[in-house]
């Protein structure tokens, strides 16, 4: 497979870098903000216009976590087909669904227009497609689905693609844009005038004392308001055990993106089919971005096959010349398919907004307008239906018990397992378990051959995690927490990095 050599996203790779300075002591301001996403920096910057001093916390860089590596299609139609809300939620609840996905669209619109944001917003139309006759049955109930909830959708087979397909749906009026340029717009406008962006600023606990007290280790910012956006909640077990039930009604699924140029001329528009994982599809200028392959995170899977799937999956369908990027990132399911949005079991005035799917950035609007209005008193029409503290919903339970008793194996399962007998079995740029007089450790050799050594035990609840081969990560199958080689947390939930643990000195090779 010919990749380039870095894995970067089309965002970070076409956008400038921003330099906010890192927090530099204690703070108070009226709304800790933690993580800068699009659910962070959209209820920053709608909190800020309240008239309220916030300040936003991120670990590492504006758009360094999902928001720089998503594909960016902007649409109402949701991963959760609305046939099946409209059984499970009900019309008014699946009505509710669509209209805060569409005002979250408009909210992007104009936050580009009032704002001045450089970020190539633009309109196309989306499409649900299949390619398969047994599912045009799906696209049809799909149709009269979207028509009974009111929206504006039409069934064809004329798509502007290299192939034909056996049934489409048309949604008009959809969008994309360049994510991470639409970030650094609403990060610039919520800096100054009492409010701060403060990068390179991880947040390593909170507790409520009198007010809400954001630990970093540049400080401390006090807040009477905490917004934890940093899409898994992050959370440390002991100073706040109720957001441990968080992580237990989501499941973290990783997903893989190539953006190729073709021969032939792009297709504009949004396409996604009906595969089990599905693939979706846009432009970004000459450049085809295709998403896919998604699978639960931590399983062992080879990573490295995502990727050639994906490129045999666009080779059969486009005229592939190169493949120029290649990327990939985390998702959250949630366990009745709709995100939770709002206001902590904690009553810490502790708010959270996770389980996306694959529509994070309409919903992460929405959790940044939801939010905003709960912290100023507004009413907002959605917030029971995306309350993190609703009961699960029958058509949930069945996915949260699933999701759990996996959970609950790998915890007992992971820890009789092992990948390799001897430390000469690690290959070079790769890491594997092994268990050293009945101890484990996760063990990762470096392109130069050197030998690094990591406790494999999860600092979130405690599961073994596995070596993930092409982002060369080692990922938590329990919630989806992910460390790099030295062991530095790069997803939550964990809050703290993976303990050094060095092998016993007659099992280093003599250098
Ligand atoms: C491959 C892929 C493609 C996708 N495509 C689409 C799409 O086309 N359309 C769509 O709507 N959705 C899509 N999604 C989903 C969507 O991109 C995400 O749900 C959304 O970007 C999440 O935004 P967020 O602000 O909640 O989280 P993030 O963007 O992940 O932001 C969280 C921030 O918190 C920071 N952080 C984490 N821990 C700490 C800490 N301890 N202290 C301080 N900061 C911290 C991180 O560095 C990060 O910047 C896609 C997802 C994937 C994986
Ligand atoms: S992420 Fe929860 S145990 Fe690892």
């Amino acid at each position: 497979m010919n990749l380039p050599k870095t894995s970067v996203s089309v965002w970070i790779d076409n956008t400038e870098t921003t330099n906010f300075p890192p927090l530099g002591g204690n703070i108070s301001v009226d709304v800790a903000v933690i993580g800068g996403g699009i659910t962070g920096l959209t209820a920053a910057l709608l909190l800020k216009r309240a008239g309220l001093n916030v300040a936003v916390l991120e670990a590492a860089k504006i758009g360094s976590g999902v928001t720089g590596y998503t594909t960016a299609h902007l649409t109402v139609a949701a991963d959760e087909r609305y046939q099946n809300m409209i059984s499970s939620l009900g019309e008014k609840d699946a009505k509710l669904v669509a209209e805060s996905s569409q005002a979250a669209i408009d909210r992007i619109a104009q936050f580009v227009a009032e704002e001045n944001i450089d970020c190539d917003f633009q309109r196309v139309p989306g499409y649900l497609y299949t390619e398969n006759t047994q599912d045009i049955s799906e696209i049809e109930k799909e149709a009269e689905a979207t028509k009974k909830l009111g929206l504006n959708t039409s069934l064809t087979t004329e798509l502007p693609l290299p192939f034909s397909v056996k049934a489409g749906l048309l949604f008009p009026n959809q969008a994309q844009f360049n994510s991470l340029q639409y970030l650094q717009g609403l990060a610039k406008t919520v800096n100054g005038g009492g409010s701060f962006i403060f990068e390179q600023t991880p947040v390593t606990n909170i507790k409520n004392n009198s007010v809400n007290d954001v630990y970093t280790e540049r400080g401390i910012v006090s807040a009477k308001n905490v917004i934890i956006a940093t899409h898994a909640p992050i959370h440390d077990i002991s100073s706040l055990p109720e957001l441990y039930v968080m992580s237990t009604k989501i499941a973290a699924y990783r997903s893989y993106v190539i953006g190729v140029k073709l021969r032939s001329p792009v297709p504009v528009g949004l396409f996604w089919d009906t595969d089990s994982p599905y693939h979706y599809t846009r432009s970004y200028g000459n450049i085809l971005i295709v998403g896919g392959e998604d699978h639960k995170t931590g399983e062992e899977v080879n990573n490295q096959e995502c990727y050639e799937n994906l490129e045999a999956y666009v080779k059969a369908r486009y005229d592939v010349e190169s493949i120029d990027y290649y990327w990939s990132s985390q998702l959250y399911e949630p366990a009745d398919g709709l995100p939770y949005i709002g206001k902590t079991a904690t009553n810490n005035n502790i708010y959270i907004a996770t389980g996306y799917s694959g529509n994070g950035l309409t919903f992460g609007t929405i959790g940044g307008m939801l939010i905003s209005d709960l912290i100023v008193g507004r009413e907002n029409p959605w917030s029971k239906l995306y309350d993190p503290n609703r009961i699960n919903l029958l058509a949930g339970a069945q996915r949260f018990v699933t999701e759990n008793l996996g959970v609950a194996k790998h915890f007992i399962a992971d820890r009789f397992k092992t990948d390799a007998q001897e430390l000469s079995e690690v290959p070079v740029g790769e890491g594997r378990i092994l268990d050293i007089d009945g101890k484990k450790y996760a063990v990762y050799r470096d392109e130069a051959g050197n030998l690094s050594s990591l406790s494999p035990v999860c600092t979130h609840a405690g599961c073994i995690v596995n070596w993930n081969n092409a982002e060369k990560t080692w990922d938590c199958p329990c919630h989806g927490g992910r460390f790099s080689t030295t062991g530095k947390v790069l997803n939550g939930p964990p809050i703290t990095d993976l303990n050094q643990q060095a092998l016993p000195t007659s099992n280093v090779p003599k250098g």
